[in-house]
């Protein structure tokens, strides 16, 4: 039996749900764009009104079902969707929902899937797929097995920031030529055997081939920038979007794009003179907030999380 210690330990909810709630709107329709084990949509539902909504979006359905479950006595208040938060604007229209008042995403994989579904973990031999919406897409074995040489070397370097991937795109290509990639340990061990590093080297460097993996199969970046973008005709003024995410790649797009979209001024054709424009957000967190120490120890996943949020204006 899955409890929800197990399935997931939610990452700074109370301060997700704080920022996401503005409280001076008279009323509340909430998405959380991923539902994962359900612990941000169970708080959200906790402080909201009986007439409020929430939207709960995830691509992997055995999150879904197991929220479902865990938020049986909150059905008349969700609406549960099995989509990607990229498709935002096209799953409001589905289910006609016109503004949100607020978005929050925790971006990522939930304690499940890394341990229990296929191809997430580099500590488990399982089959090499990582794609968190079965229903379509390339898995991670197909892009080893077929992409070229510069292509590889671009996942690598863009999503994984792994310094000389030549080295290693050379190596998988030598050894598919033998032997196709089809399980999470044909790649443990090729790092085994081509690098010969400590095992502390070896975790760091086969969680970056990972990620680098991970983000390129799920087009992870792709969906954040397309939402965050989206975002700002979906939801109404005094409506907030709350971010947390995990790795630097993602805290990026968000910090840029809250940076980006908050200015007043912006560069013109004139190099002395920067135009004036509308700011469509404002920012609402100077500083990106982290796990207290307290919350690292209990959770020690937690301990990259950072979350930023604004409002929109
Ligand atoms: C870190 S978990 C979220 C945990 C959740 N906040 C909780 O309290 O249990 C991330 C979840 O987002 C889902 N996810 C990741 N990218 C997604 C996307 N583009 N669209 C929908 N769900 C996504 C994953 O399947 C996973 O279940």
């Amino acid at each position: 039996m899955k409890t929800e210690e197990n399935f997931h330990i939610p990452v700074l909810s109370h301060e997700a749900v704080k920022y996401l709630i503005n409280e001076s709107l008279e009323y509340q329709i909430l998405a959380d764009g991923t539902l994962g084990g359900g612990g941000y949509t169970k708080l959200i539902c906790e402080n909201t009104k009986p007439t409020d909504k929430v939207i709960s979006i995830d691509k992997d359905l055995n999150a879904l079902l197991y929220s479902e479950k865990l938020l049986e006595n909150q059905k008349e208040k969700i609406i549960f969707v099995n989509g990607n938060f990229g498709d935002l604007k096209d799953i409001l229209d589905e289910i006609k929902i016109e503004k949100l008042t607020g978005l929050v995403l925790d971006l990522g994989l939930s304690s499940y899937q890394l341990e229990a579904e296929s191809g997430f973990s580099f500590m488990k031999d399982t089959d090499l797929d990582m794609r968190a919406y079965k229903k379509d897409g390339i898995t991670a074995s197909e892009i080893l097995n077929s992409y070229k040489r510069d292509e590889l070397e671009e996942i690598f370097e863009n999503y994984g920031e792994i310094g000389n991937a030549g080295r290693l795109v050379k190596a998988i290509t030598d050894k598919r030529k033998i032997k196709k990639f089809n399980s999470t340990f044909d790649i443990v061990n090729l790092i085994k055997e081509e690098y010969k590093i400590n095992k502390k080297n070896e975790i760091d460097f086969l969680a970056k081939i990972f990620q680098a993996l991970r983000i390129k199969v799920n087009n992870e970046l792709i969906n954040l920038e397309k939402v965050l973008n989206d975002s700002l005709d979906l939801i109404e003024e005094g409506g907030r979007i709350v971010v947390v995410s995990y790795h630097s790649l993602e805290d990026r797009i968000v910090k840029n794009f809250f940076r980006k979209e908050s200015e007043k001024y912006k560069e013109s054709d004139n190099p002395f003179y920067k135009t004036e424009v509308e700011p469509k957000l404002k920012i609402i967190t100077k500083k990106a907030v982290k796990p207290s120490p307290e919350e690292i120890k209990i959770n020690p996943r937690s301990r990259s999380a950072k979350l930023r949020a604004a409002e929109i204006i």
